[in-house]
């Protein structure tokens, strides 16, 4: 049986993770999913119980099951604690820990949503691209690293941009691999023109690219990437950039679809013992702690991310696809969480029933 362990974490993760227990137990009376699930606590609810964000025994936990799936961690309640207390750690630790290096956010505007976006309907709409951020290395674990006195005894704060060849390697390939299934085309984004990181960066991935030849590749520097964006997202399919870059680049992007509440993401490692990849499953949104316990928060993004959990660790692809289209046509028939709402358009749900219209289009495809 295939094994799944879910991390609600903080604000609004624990009642969207709620939403997704429907999901999932749908999918298990109704399609006969077999799945094993746990549940235990990370960031700043793991800091309320144990002191520390993530508790030993929860990493261990996430070793050993064939998926995570995480809600949200933070709060404004944990703002001042000390960095390595931050809930955040809990986020970056797993992925470091679980080495997953490859993060790949979808940015998909659904047609009834694309006068949402803040760009205009026709840059906007039938708008999908992936944005594939490498996870696990970067700026934002390169040493050196801390807050530190200069020998003038000014305060200095450093980070270090650091990739190896390898590193750049693998996440090419993961973003070479997605192009494969989808139109073909990968644009590499980093900073070649004031970054030695961004020069090995740009030689690698042409070097990678070489065993991929039915690919497209294009390269940018991510300033001009960022812009692009913006300007005509329709031009990209599939991007790859380093940890930062894919940081805002993916905000970015996620913005371009209209609204965060919509977007889902998988953070892959590597092929573990059951053929699969090692991988945790979150939306992309945060706690939003000031709309938590209010019904308001937007469960299709955890959901979405839970699909594509289905299609990546546990080869449900025609369950995944039906999900997917079920919360379509949900959005097609004009329920709207308030994030979605927009003047008179739509009628609005609360968090549950939301997943009430969702689970309501899925009975139409029973057994
Ligand atoms: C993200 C978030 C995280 C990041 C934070 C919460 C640590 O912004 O997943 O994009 O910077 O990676
Ligand atoms: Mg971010």
């Amino acid at each position: 049986m295939s094994s799944l362990l879910i991390l609600p974490g903080d604000g609004i993760g624990p009642e969207v993770m709620v939403e997704v227990r429907r999901i999932i137990e749908w999918f298990v009376k109704n399609k006969g999913l077999q799945l094993e699930i746990t549940e235990d606590l990370v960031g700043g609810a793991a800091f309320d119980k144990h002191g520390t964000p993530l508790h030993e025994k929860t990493l261990e936990k996430a070793l050993e099951v064939d998926a995570v799936l995480l809600g949200a961690v933070g709060g404004p309640k944990y703002d001042s604690l000390d960095f390595n207390l931050k809930p955040e750690r809990a986020l970056l630790k797993l992925r470091k820990e679980l080495d997953l290096y490859a993060n790949i956010r979808p940015a998909q505007c659904f047609d009834a949503l694309a006068s949402f976006s803040s760009l205009k309907r026709d840059i906007v709409s039938g708008l999908d691209i992936v944005i594939v951020r490498e996870l696990t290395s970067g700026i934002y674990f390169g040493e050196p690293r801390g807050i530190q006195k200069t020998d003038s005894n000014e305060r200095v704060g450093i980070n270090t941009q650091r990739y190896t060849e390898s590193e750049i390697k693998r996440v090419a390939i993961s973003a070479f691999e997605l192009a494969k299934k989808r139109s073909g085309k990968v644009c590499s984004m980093e900073k070649a023109n004031v970054m030695e990181s961004g020069v090995l960066w740009r030689e690698v991935v042409s070097e990678v690219h070489r065993d991929f030849q039915e690919i497209e590749l294009s390269h940018m520097y991510a300033d001009n990437g960022a812009m692009q964006l913006v300007r005509d997202p329709k031009q990209f399919d599939v991007i790859v950039t380093d940890n930062l870059f894919g940081d805002i680049l993916s905000d970015c992007a996620a913005m371009l679809t209209g609204s965060l509440g919509m977007l889902p993401s998988a953070s892959l490692g590597s092929i573990m013992e059951s053929g699969k990849p090692r991988a945790m499953y979150e939306p992309v949104h945060g706690s939003a702690p000031d709309i938590t316990g209010q019904s308001k928060a937007n469960p299709i993004a955890c959901i979405l991310s839970f699909s594509m959990a289905l299609r990546y660790s546990y080869s449900e692809l025609e369950n995944a696809n039906l999900l997917d289209s079920c919360i379509e046509k949900v959005l097609a028939k004009g329920y709207r969480t308030p994030d979605l709402m927009m003047g008179e358009e739509g009628e609005l749900v609360s968090t549950a029933s939301m997943t009430d219209k969702i689970i309501n289009e899925l009975d139409e495809h029973k057994q």
